[in-house]
């Protein structure tokens, strides 16, 4: 099979609770109802890709457990394949727990499990190799993003990458990432992440990465849309108006857009277009992935 994109990325079920209080010290607290969804930035992204027609597939990890099985199964259902994703025979499926109290209050426990373990020869490097992209997101603990750096120093040159580094990547440097920025093709990363990674404002910290070796640098900024750069050439785009339901994964929504444009050979205006196209879609129904379109109306861009 060649994928025109395979993400690479945590993979984790998001249970959120209601309680009625938050339980501190010795004290219980009541859940009055829970719900389960299928979380992961990449997955997100790949999720919204596979709606828009193009072949995917995914590399991760989860344990033998029913969680696994609810990821593995949400993605199948969504014409993901799975066959890259590492079924661990022990430990945990990466599970995120939130409790919300009737005061608004709230408290999130974060279990990474398998995802922080994936070793780079448990990989199967072919099964990326005839990718057109690999689009990585962050894991919390070393191990896997050093099989991250292991796995794109191995690809073919054709194999273009795209890493979103969120939160958990910015903060670790610019150094600690700096196999991967200087093999990747577009780093996409939100404003504050980029500020974190580089030290600098958004336009002169995409510079910075450009400086490095990045293709195409796509910052998220918001409300107020989107910076993207190849260094000649330089597009910002504000928001598309949208009713703002729930905001949860604008970010993974943009890169389906973004990624989608420059697999089509999109130029840098549309794919910027095409990426706050699809954020909006996404912002407007609660969820990560309730939002994101199966087919797209060039018309509203
Ligand atoms: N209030 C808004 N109105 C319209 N569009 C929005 C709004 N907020 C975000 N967007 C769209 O979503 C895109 C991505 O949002 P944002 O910059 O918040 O990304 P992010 O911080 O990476 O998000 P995430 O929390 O998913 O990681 C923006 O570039 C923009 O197109
Ligand atoms: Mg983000």
């Amino acid at each position: 099979m060649k994928f025109d994109v395979v993400g690479f990325g945590a993979l984790n079920v998001d249970r959120l609770f209601r309680v009625n209080e938050i339980a501190v010290g010795d004290r219980e607290s009541f859940v009055t109802c829970s719900k389960a969804s299928c979380g992961g930035s990449a997955a997100n992204t790949i999720i919204g890709l596979a709606r828009l027609g193009m072949r995917t597939g995914y590399v991760g990890k989860v344990a033998d457990d029913p969680e696994g099985r609810l990821l593995t199964g949400n993605l199948q259902r969504e014409r993901v394949d799975t066959d890259g994703i590492i079924v661990e025979k022990n430990g945990r499926t990466g599970v995120t727990m939130g409790f919300v109290g009737e005061d608004g209050e709230r408290a999130l426990y974060v279990d990474t499990g398998v995802n922080d373990h994936i070793s780079l020869d448990e990989i199967d490097v072919d099964y990326v190799s005839g990718a057109s992209f690999l689009h990585l997101t962050s894991f919390v603990g070393e191990a896997s993003l050093q099989s991250q750096i292991g796995l794109a120093e191995k690809l073919p040159e054709k194999v273009l990458i795209s890493l979103d580094p969120g939160m958990f990547y910015a903060k670790r440097g610019l150094s600690s990432l700096i196999p991967i920025i200087r093999r990747a093709f577009a780093i996409l990363p939100n404003e504050t992440e980029l500020e974190l990674l580089t030290g600098e404002g958004y336009r002169d910290g995409a510079q910075k990465l450009i400086d490095e070796g990045v293709k195409i640098v796509g910052v998220k900024l918001g409300k107020r849309g989107c910076y993207v750069t190849d260094g000649c050439e330089d597009v910002e785009f504000g928001a598309l108006r949208a009713q703002v339901v729930d905001t949860t994964g604008a970010g993974d929504a943009w890169n389906v857009g973004f990624l989608y444009g420059l697999a089509e050979g999109k130029n840098l205006a549309d794919c910027a277009r095409l990426g706050n196209w699809v954020a909006s879609k996404c912002i407007a129904k609660l969820g990560a992935t309730t939002g994101l379109p199966r087919e797209v109306h060039l018309a509203e861009l």
